[in-house]
């Protein structure tokens, strides 16, 4: 018998995805098990659900930690924190951005990740999923949990068929675009905002009578399936990544590291 791989999962709402998991997990179809549950906000219900399903749980008060922050400019921040680093490796703000404003997102959100990592590593974890989990992590928080020259460990699931529509509001930006398909993307996180390798995607149809509470509940269907399924791809050990170069239609040389899946 493979050993289960330990997922740890981080949440902010209701946690549908958290509970597909979990379901899939004691089902055995999928070889790995809930070993936590963290949560940015102390209201997000799915913490309930982690309680009812005995797996342990905390929270990282992020919006307190931000207003602190604001009232408290000079705060302590983690002593191995290197400003300068994490602002050149970061892809979630254009390089000529407010200097103020960046680093000001920067170093409250270090004291949110440092308290984040400290409550993690309380637990042994192979996998880290954010499901439904609406703050950035930044580069300081990604790369101590990523483990140098293997796969990355953050799977994120976002609300459109990345490229298109990152963001926090994908079902409803596909919506209002008038497309006609809709969907949902598992990929790995990278130092961008949803703009890591693509792992798997699911999609619907939009027909006319659709609102956008209609393909919110599609979508969600199409996540409960599509997690559990990139998450036992990882755990059977099925991913790899490809780094290549090529010019894309719009004549632009793009460098882009993809995920393949291997077979057999
Ligand atoms: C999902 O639609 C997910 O794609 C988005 O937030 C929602 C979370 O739903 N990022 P839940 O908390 O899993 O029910």
């Amino acid at each position: 018998m493979v050993d289960r791989l330990k997922v740890g999962v981080l949440i902010s709402g209701s946690g549908s995805n958290l509970q597909a998991i979990m379901d899939q997990c004691d089902k055995k179809n999928i070889n790995a098990e809930v070993v936590f549950v963290g949560s940015d906000n102390k209201e997000a219900t799915g913490l309930l659900k982690a309680k009812n399903s005995n797996i342990p749980y905390f929270v990282v008060d992020y919006k307190k930690i931000i207003k602190n922050c604001k009232k408290t400019p000079e705060f302590k921040l983690p002593n191995d924190y290197d400003l300068n680093k994490i602002k050149a490796s970061q892809n979630l703000f254009p390089k000529n951005s407010v200097k103020e404003k960046i680093n000001f997102f920067l170093l409250s959100r270090a004291r949110a990740e440092a308290e984040l990592l400290n409550k993690m590593c309380k637990h042994q974890f192979d996998l880290l999923v954010l499901a439904g989990f609406m703050h950035k992590l930044t580069p300081y928080f990604i790369s101590k949990v990523n483990t140098p020259g293997k796969l990355p460990k953050i799977m994120n699931i976002h609300p459109a068929i990345l490229p298109s529509f990152p963001g926090i509001c994908g079902y409803e930006d596909t919506f209002n675009y008038g497309c006609k398909v809709g969907g949902c993307t598992v990929h790995f996180v990278d130092f961008g905002e949803d703009t890591g390798p693509i792992i798997g995607q699911k999609v619907f149809s939009i027909t006319p009578d659709d609102t956008i509470d209609s393909i919110k509940r599609k979508g969600l269907e199409k996540e409960w399936a599509l997690f559990p399924e990139c998450i036992q791809l990882y755990a059977n050990n099925k991913l790899k990544l490809e780094t290549y170069s090529y010019i894309s239609g719009l004549g632009k040389q793009i460098t882009r590291t993809v995920v393949k899946q291997q077979s057999g």
